[in-house]
């Protein structure tokens, strides 16, 4: 096994078992640091590690990001200082891609502050399947470095494993391209529904055409699930048609207050979501993917000799 022993993995709350996964599987070795708040809730950060000429990779997914961000902008400052040669956070979950245009006078663009922010003090960025939906590529508010994995791979798998004649659905239309990428390498059929949203848990959404699929098991596949109201109103509209209770499939198990308890209780048959953000509903680890999107950028960088 190729030893990448020049990689030091820093994992910051919440991502642990994630970042214990990928150091495993490029055998590097851990980041040791301290972290820790004081009584009046600011963040004290200490780097214990050598990192001098070593490539830093700080797992840090992004969910609840505004109580992460400062202790991570304060260990990305401290390995810069401690001349780390390169400093790559892989975010599994990538916070703050929503809010990616003005809708009403006065507005922040969330989404490009954000990712301001984020290259003031990592040099490259990894995550999964990023909430792109005005915008085609990363590139364009991120001026780092980026690599995205795609997850319908690992998605795919568990369907065709697990679900006889699934009928994909897409609770949107931004939901289009993670949903028949999926479908496409299940072998399966899908459909997409329009969703319109009216505050942060007020959504409502289309029914399915469905006569010649009825004795097929709805599959939704959506890239997050937050308030959970998009899958819980999807539920509804397919019960209310007489088809069988749905699995719900979200890549990112943002999951705000009791949304998973309140989705479970909608009818549904099961949960599945991937590993991107730690959950009890982790069905599906991609951890596979980052660590060989982590490689293939180790040999590009040899190649390019840095
Ligand atoms: C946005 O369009 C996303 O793709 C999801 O559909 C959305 O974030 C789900 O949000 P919620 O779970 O709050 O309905």
């Amino acid at each position: 096994m190729a030893n990448y022993n020049d990689h030091i993995v820093f994992s910051v709350s919440g991502s642990e078992q994630f970042a214990n996964s990928l150091q495993e599987k490029l055998n590097a070795v851990e980041g040791r640091y301290e972290a820790r708040s004081f009584p009046d809730g600011e963040s004290y950060v200490r780097v214990l590690s050598e990192v001098n000429g070593k490539f830093a990779v700080v797992v840090c997914s992004l969910s609840r990001p505004n109580e992460r961000m400062m202790p991570l902008y304060f260990l990305g400052r401290a390995l810069s200082d401690l001349r780390a040669r390169h400093i790559c956070l892989v975010a599994p979950y990538l916070a703050y891609m929503r809010q990616d245009k003005v809708f009403l006078p006065g507005e922040a663009i969330t989404s490009s502050y954000f990712a301001e922010f984020v290259s003031s003090f990592a040099d490259s960025i990894l995550t999964a399947d990023p909430h792109l939906h005005r915008r085609d590529s990363l590139s364009e508010i991120y001026p780092i470095p980026n690599t995205v994995v795609r997850t319908a791979g690992e998605i795919s798998s568990w369907i065709k494993g697990n679900v006889e004649k699934p009928l994909l659905v897409g609770p949107d239309s931004e939901s289009e391209q993670w949903v028949s990428e999926v479908a496409q390498k299940a072998g399966a059929r899908f459909t997409v529904l329009q969703k319109t949203r009216t505050g942060d848990r007020e959504v409502e959404v289309s029914m399915p055409e469905i006569d010649d699929v009825r004795d097929h098991t709805p599959v939704l596949v959506d890239d997050i699930v937050s308030t959970a109201r998009t899958m819980i109103e999807t539920t509804k509209n397919l019960m209310e048609l007489g088809m069988r209770r749905p699995i719900c499939i979200g890549v990112h198990a943002v999951f705000a207050d009791d949304a998973y308890e309140e989705l479970l209780a909608s009818g549904v048959e099961k949960v599945i979501t991937s590993n991107t953000i730690a959950h009890i509903s982790n069905a599906i680890d991609v951890s596979a993917l980052f660590a060989d999107a982590l490689k293939q950028q180790h040999l590009k960088g040899e190649k390019h000799g840095s």
